[in-house]
């Protein structure tokens, strides 16, 4: 489970996340949603560590891991699907999966487990190929596999259907579903796309000038009125 409290980011003066506060739990899919500029990603690479807080915690199954680095972070269970994706685009589609793996502690499996390539059947045909020569739905995808072959606690992703096609969209979100069945994997997905996130959130969270501004159940959001809140 993740838990972030009181946390307070900037960039040089500018104050970008106001007293941010939530929980994302084990077996779940929490959605956050919010317009451009909010500060979504801040706090996503607050959570990875790529920008370190200036204040409040982040805890992982209790433990505060706001102090660490972003490869201990990885290392404790934390993986991270950046907007914009950031393959390797110069590795192949294996070499970027192998890179994702790299995480783990030492004398673990050094293979892909299949259940990857179950999961993307594209990536197994295209193994070989460089990162940069994938299309962006698959890039998108690798992107996903690479976050998952860590074996994560805590999976973050930052808007992965955007500018993707709706066949992929569509395969994106079975893969987050069937991971949130799964029971032991806290899912926080960041999305602008408001079907995509009511459809998979189990608990939602709306994010306005850096603060939290509405949460509750993803079965509530038609009724509480959160379509207004992302469109555009
Ligand atoms: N590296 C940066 N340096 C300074 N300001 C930034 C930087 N990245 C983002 N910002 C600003 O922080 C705010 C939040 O951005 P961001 O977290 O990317 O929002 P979102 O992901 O919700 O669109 C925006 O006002 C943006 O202009
Ligand atoms: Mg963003």
């Amino acid at each position: 489970m993740l838990e972030i409290s009181g946390l307070h980011q900037y960039y040089g003066s500018s104050h970008i996340l106001r007293d941010v506060s939530f929980t994302a739990p084990q077996g779940a899919c929490t959605v956050l949603l919010g317009r451009n500029g909010v500060g979504k990603t801040t706090l996503l690479r607050s959570i990875m560590g790529v920008t370190p807080i200036r204040g409040g915690a982040i805890r992982l199954d209790g433990v505060d891991i706001s102090q660490l680095t972003p490869n201990q972070r990885a290392a404790r269970g934390v993986a991270y699907v950046p907007q914009g994706r950031e393959i390797f685009s110069r590795l192949t589609v294996e070499e970027n999966l192998l890179m994702g793996m790299a995480v783990k502690p030492a004398g673990k499996a050094r293979s892909v487990p299949s259940e990857i390539y179950e999961m993307f059947p594209v990536l197994k045909e295209m193994l070989r190929r460089r990162g940069g020569d994938l299309s962006g739905g698959q890039q998108q995808q690798l992107a996903i596999a690479r976050a998952l072959v860590s074996d994560p606690k805590l999976i973050i992703l930052d808007e992965p259907t955007e500018g993707i096609q709706p066949s992929i969209i569509k395969l994106i979100g079975e893969v987050i579903k069937s991971l949130s069945r799964r029971g032991d994997l806290a899912i926080l997905l960041v999305e602008q796309f408001y079907d995509f996130g009511r459809d998979l959130a189990d608990h939602y969270l709306v994010m306005s000038r850096g603060s939290i501004v509405r949460q509750g159940l993803g079965a509530d959001m038609d009724k509480d009125g959160i379509r207004d809140f992302v469109a555009l």
